[in-house]
């Protein structure tokens, strides 16, 4: 086998004795020859949903050895969604950058990327697509149930809708803080259909994951016997020669794109899978959403777009057997890191609860996906989820409210004297990826208090930021260009009117274009838009491109493959 490690370990110069010596440290003698699999750990204190990571590698430790390979633990930088500000989305690039570059810098012939929380996939997937080592990911598992008073809680979906049941006056202050202790019942990621879950899903759904891992809750001892059996493959990997490019081609995407939609999966996934797909130069654009996604059912009765959780959807059969009833929209060519078919894994996938995941003719929703909208308000696009929203709501009129950032949205959403009805449309700018910046889950703003207490439980929102997975609602996110570019978002007024036709995919302010592009952005708006002077911030902003498009940095668009020394970048 012709290792990559070969070229630090083989030979009998200084280096090469440096590089052997160093590592030595107990190893046996052939432990140099043997394929070196990096363990790219997330695990961290501060990401809670993925502090449970190191046990796990130990079992893929283990199952590298057993396979004779050397098994090399890489602390990675790590996301915790939770504890992060002002928004884990703004290292997502930089969280990316540094695994790729510390792959690339070190002897390793293969690695295991070890995820969980909302960024920590999709950053590892870009690393490992930029350095194109054999790379496989072990999803680090959705978290147990957690019940409030008999009630199950869904983690993020449920925190949104008790806040919202205190602002309306219809639960106590006091029953809300004691649901607390109650809402994360265990280790592992959030348990709702939000990110995390969906990014694990996708990840299979693109081949990069032992088939029928996904999905296992962390908790679940099934979780460290896949992690076993993925250190073994790995090795198996370096030896096939397997690696990113030659398995996430656009087949793959395309698959990726049938799972999202058949799961209910969160929005956020359409911002990750652009991104992966920009670092490999796969033909990938969010119409493709659109087009392959749309017409697929979704099956999965998971909040927020349905009731269960993600420790039924296990017990129900999970993705392979969610896949398995879309098997015909499939592409089959795509292959895993198994090295076959993804489809070969769906002969013998049952559903085992038919209320959880749904059969093909008794959906959740006809139509799922992920709508792209296009207008006036949104030349480059936006999304919406048609699944999380009102029904009566996606084809609406209404009054546009405008708030010129967070900060000015909290300071007057509740003023009893603020003009909103319950037709209105909210709209939130300034936050998209250079504006705020890091592109915040802001979009599914909280409903005015008074119109709460009316009853008023969703309401048009339109933003250029985006929105948590485990969020619903009849949000417009993503809006693009976002305002600090120039978007024409900037240029719209409280009391002009906005269109949303979802069927029609459209999203218009009613302003004629000539009146729209000859308005000035609002000074107030324009003030609030991020200008770092230094650091990874100041990096980001002047770099970052926009969501339509994955939401990356220009110079990290690409590959620049494994090889080491300067000639390579
Ligand atoms: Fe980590 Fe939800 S906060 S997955």
């Amino acid at each position: 086998m012709n290792l990559r490690s070969a070229q630090w370990y083989s030979g009998t110069d200084r280096n090469a004795y440096i590089h052997r010596a160093w590592m030595r440290r107990g190893a046996p003698r052939d432990a140099f020859e043997r394929p070196q699999i990096a363990i790219a750990n997330t695990a961290s204190d501060l990401t809670p949903c993925n502090s449970h990571l190191d046990e796990v590698a130990e079992s893929v430790r283990n199952g590298i050895y057993e396979a004779g390979g050397t098994p090399l633990e890489l602390p990675v930088v790590s996301l915790g969604e939770t504890q992060v500000r002002p928004t884990a989305m703004l290292w997502r690039n930089m969280a990316a950058m540094a695994t790729e570059e510390m792959l690339r810098a070190n002897p390793v012939d293969g690695v295991v990327l070890l995820g969980g929380c909302d960024k920590t996939i999709p950053a590892l997937l870009m690393a490992a697509a930029s350095v194109d080592l054999p790379a496989t990911v072990v999803p680090g598992g959705p978290m147990l149930t957690g019940t409030f008073r008999g009630t199950p809680l869904g983690c993020g979906t449920d925190v949104w809708r008790l806040s919202e049941e205190v602002r309306a006056g219809s639960l106590s202050q006091e029953d809300f803080t004691q649901s607390e202790s109650a809402m994360i019942r265990s280790r592992g990621h959030c348990n709702t259909m939000g990110t995390a879950s969906t990014m694990a899903l996708v990840a299979e759904a693109l081949g990069m994951v032992l088939p029928g891992l996904a999905g296992t809750p962390a908790p679940d001892s099934r979780l460290l016997e896949s992690a076993h059996s993925t250190g073994r493959l790995a090795v198996e990997m370096v030896a096939a020669d397997r690696r990113p490019s030659t398995l996430l081609t656009r087949a793959s995407f395309a698959n990726a794109i049938v799972c999202l939609a058949a799961v209910g999966g969160s929005t956020n996934a359409v911002v990750h899978l652009l991104a992966i797909a920009g670092r490999l130069g796969v033909e990938l654009t969010l119409d493709d959403f659109d087009q392959i996604g749309s017409e697929v059912p979704v099956l999965v009765d998971l909040l927020p777009a349905g009731r269960f959780l993600m420790e039924d959807f296990h017990r129900a059969g999970g993705l392979r057997a969610v896949l398995a009833e879309v098997r015909d929209l499939l592409d089959p060519t795509a292959l895993t890191v198994t090295g076959e078919p993804l489809v070969g894994y769906l002969d013998d996938a049952p559903i085992w609860d038919p209320e959880v995941i749904r059969i093909r003719r008794e959906p959740l929703v006809t139509h799922g996906g992920i709508a792209v909208l296009r207008g006036n308000l949104a030349p480059s696009g936006a999304v919406i989820k048609p699944a999380a929203a009102s029904p009566h709501l996606l084809q609406h009129r209404g009054r546009a409210v405008v708030f010129d950032s967070v900060e000015d949205f909290h300071a007057r959403i509740d003023d009893p004297d603020l003009e909103i009805d319950a037709g209105s449309v909210l709209v939130l700018r300034g936050c998209g990826p250079k504006g705020y910046p890091g592109m915040p889950e802001v979009a599914n703003m909280p409903i005015p208090k008074k119109l709460l207490q009316q009853g008023v439980r969703d309401m048009v929102r339109v933003c250029d930021g985006r929105m948590s997975g485990t969020a619903y609602g009849t949000v417009v996110l993503h809006v693009t260009p976002e305002a600090a570019a120039d978007g024409p978002l900037a240029r719209v007024r409280t009391g002009d009117v906005i269109s949303l036709d979802v069927a029609a995919r459209r999203i218009d302010v009613e302003v004629p274009d000539g009146e729209l592009a000859s308005r000035h952005p609002d000074d107030i708006c324009v003030a609030g838009f991020a200008a770092p002077r230094r650091g990874w911030t100041r990096l980001y902003v002047d770099h970052v491109q926009q969501a339509d498009t994955g939401a990356d940095l220009d110079f990290l668009v690409g590959s620049s493959g494994s090889g080491i020394g300067r000639e390579s970048h």
